[in-house]
């Protein structure tokens, strides 16, 4: 069988889908593996350290014509599907809620779809977890962003002009890139904080030094399954903004991460609560992408209102796209080689990894998430 990778078409990406040291892997398992010409150039990795691991590298056309399993970065559009032969299946981050149409138009195409967001949040697939590898690398960036916006330095530093009290970074949600976001901002010398709706969270925050703070919303808690956060009602949304307004007067920089499956993200930072922030306060919404926590919060852009900075930045992994690639690529060499047997492509239903990343198959779509979606449209 035929293993493709091919140059990710999205404006401003970076990334490849697999890098050379993940080639070895598949072609033990028997698959050969087809590179376009150039596809790993602008994540520094050219074509002759592809050709070397064994990879062949041809044009985009033969790469596509030739795949029984195309590994990608952010899918593929209806054009290219004609491009694939029918019953090749295709992985990577297909953002199958966004666009239910393009899923349901490829599934019709024949293609197998399976997709990177739907991994399923268990032990053994989380050497598979592109979705959290990619966030890690988001709460890093964020950081940095932050720094660089601040008026202020995040370390404590006693100098000859005096003592320079150090930044107080505050993270909303602890999830993977809250989590990295905070041992970030404590690595480059700020005090840190840390909160979640998900209360069990508080071990991981304190392990990295910061405080967690905890907001007294007075309304029981809807939990959620699986380490991810609950939809909550209006009246449990409007108290914690009134909380977190209350809070947020003290902090340098707010970096929002909070997310619920399946969902818009949850708004956090009203028109109303921007307004007690201080002059030069710094806040990067890493939901920006999914709606934003914040209602400043314009998706690309940054924009400073009152003295009050709001950057929501969008692909921040494709903006470190040696090390994204190397984390995306190791992550989808383990779930393909869930896919390959004795030199096949195998997709496996049997298998529960397999079972939440296939979304279509056979013509239609199979995934009762996205089952669900389709019967609300
Ligand atoms: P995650 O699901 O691991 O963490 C989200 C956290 O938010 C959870 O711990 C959850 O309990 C918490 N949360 C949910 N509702 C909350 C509320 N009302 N108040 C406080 N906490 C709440 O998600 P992950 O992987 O850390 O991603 C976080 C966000 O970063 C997502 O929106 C994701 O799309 C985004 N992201 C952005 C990137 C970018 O380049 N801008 C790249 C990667 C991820």
């Amino acid at each position: 069988m035929k293993v493709s990778v091919t140059k990710e078409r999205r404006a401003g990406e970076r990334r490849v889908a697999l890098v050379p040291e993940d080639i070895g892997a598949l072609r033990r398992r028997g698959a050969d593996v087809l590179v376009e010409e150039g596809a790993g150039a602008s994540s520094f990795y050219p074509d002759a350290r592809y050709e070397a691991a064994g990879a062949s590298i041809t044009t985009r056309r033969e790469a596509m014509a030739n795949a029984d399993l195309l590994l990608t970065v952010n899918g593929v559009t209806a054009n290219d599907a004609e491009a694939l032969r029918p019953r090749a299946a295709v992985a990577g981050f297909l953002a199958p809620l966004d666009d239910l149409h393009l899923v349901q138009h490829l599934a019709r195409e024949g293609l197998s779809l399976i997709s990177l967001e739907m991994l399923p949040r268990i032990t053994r697939a989380q050497s598979m977890d592109a979705l959290s590898s990619m966030a890690t690398i988001a709460g890093y960036r964020a950081v940095l962003l932050a720094a660089l916006h601040a008026p202020t330095m995040f370390p404590l530093m006693m100098t000859a002009a005096g003592t320079v009290r150090p930044s107080k970074v505050f993270v909303i949600g602890a999830g993977v890139a809250g989590l990295q976001a905070l041992a970030t901002a404590r690595r480059l010398g700020a005090v840190t904080e840390g909160y979640d709706i998900r209360p069990e969270v508080k071990e991981q925050v304190e392990s990295l030094g910061a405080v967690f703070v905890t907001l007294d919303v007075g309304m029981e808690l809807v939990t959620g399954k699986g380490g991810y956060a609950a939809q909550q009602s209006k009246e449990y949304y409007r108290r914690q903004q009134e909380a977190l307004g209350e809070h947020l007067s003290g902090v340098d920089v707010v970096i929002t991460t909070a997310a619920v499956p399946g969902r818009k993200a949850p708004m956090l930072l009203p028109e109303a609560i921007m307004d007690r922030l201080r002059p030069g306060t710094v806040v990067i919404d890493l939901a920006a992408e999914r709606g934003g926590n914040c209602a400043l919060t314009v998706p690309g852009e940054v924009v400073v209102r009152d003295g009050v900075t709001v950057d929501g930045p969008v692909n921040l992994p494709g903006a470190v796209p040696k090390h994204a690639s190397q984390m995306f690529s190791r992550n989808m060499a383990n779930l393909a080689a869930l896919l390959i047997k004795d030199g096949k492509l195998h997709i496996d239903t049997q298998d529960e990894i397999v079972r939440g990343v296939l979304i279509a198959s056979s013509g239609e779509v199979v995934h009762p998430v996205l089952q669900e979606a389709q019967s609300n449209t």
